[in-house]
């Protein structure tokens, strides 16, 4: 009798112990794929931007690249926005419209903003005219240096325009935009 209660109780710890290894087993795999979504969603989330590439800061240079103060808006098209001088300042406005997301035109002869999807219309310096769009055009932040690398100035959080003293050196965050307001 007390022979068939020790092999009893030698069955139940082996199946236990198989248990356990069973659970543990589970455990780690359940650990590794984990830590492999989570390796996999850094990677997927983190921006992979080289220098000067949309999404990311790119460099403009001197003053001198730019439009001068009322001349048409000038596309810039590798970080996509249009550069637009005015007498108080310059602005970069994102070049996809705030409709459903075509790249509208300048129409000099209409002078504005004119987007070829829904007709939406935008004034030179993006602020809603006519159509479907639900807001004014988007800003991308500009940052301006002087010469010993200091940030002088930057877009202000209402997305209006930034003065560029002469001889700065300017910087467009292209990963930064700064909505235009909504209208109606
Ligand atoms: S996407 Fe521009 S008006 Fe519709």
């Amino acid at each position: 009798m007390a022979v068939q209660s020790d092999i009893l109780a030698s069955d139940a710890q082996q199946e236990m112990s198989r248990r356990e290894f069973l659970n543990y087993a589970w455990l780690a795999s359940l650990g590794f794929i984990t830590a492999q979504s989570a390796v996999l969603t850094y990677q997927f989330a983190m921006p992979r931007l080289g220098p000067g590439e949309f999404g990311g800061p790119v460099d403009i240079g001197m003053i001198e690249a730019l439009p001068g103060v009322g001349a048409p808006p000038e596309p810039f098209a590798k970080a996509k926005f249009w550069w637009v001088m005015s007498a108080t300042g310059a602005r970069a406005i994102y070049k996809v419209c705030t409709h459903l997301g075509c790249i509208y035109q300048w129409k000099q002869e209409e002078f504005k903003f004119v987007c070829p999807c829904h007709g939406s219309q935008f004034e030179r310096e993006g602020k809603y005219i006519f159509g479907p769009a639900g807001r004014s055009l988007d800003r991308l932040v500009v940052r301006v240096y002087d010469s010993s690398g200091k940030m002088v100035a930057e877009t202000p959080p209402d997305g209006g325009p930034v003065k560029i003293p002469a001889g700065s050196r300017i910087v467009v965050e292209t990963g930064m935009k700064i909505l235009g307001a909504v209208h109606g």
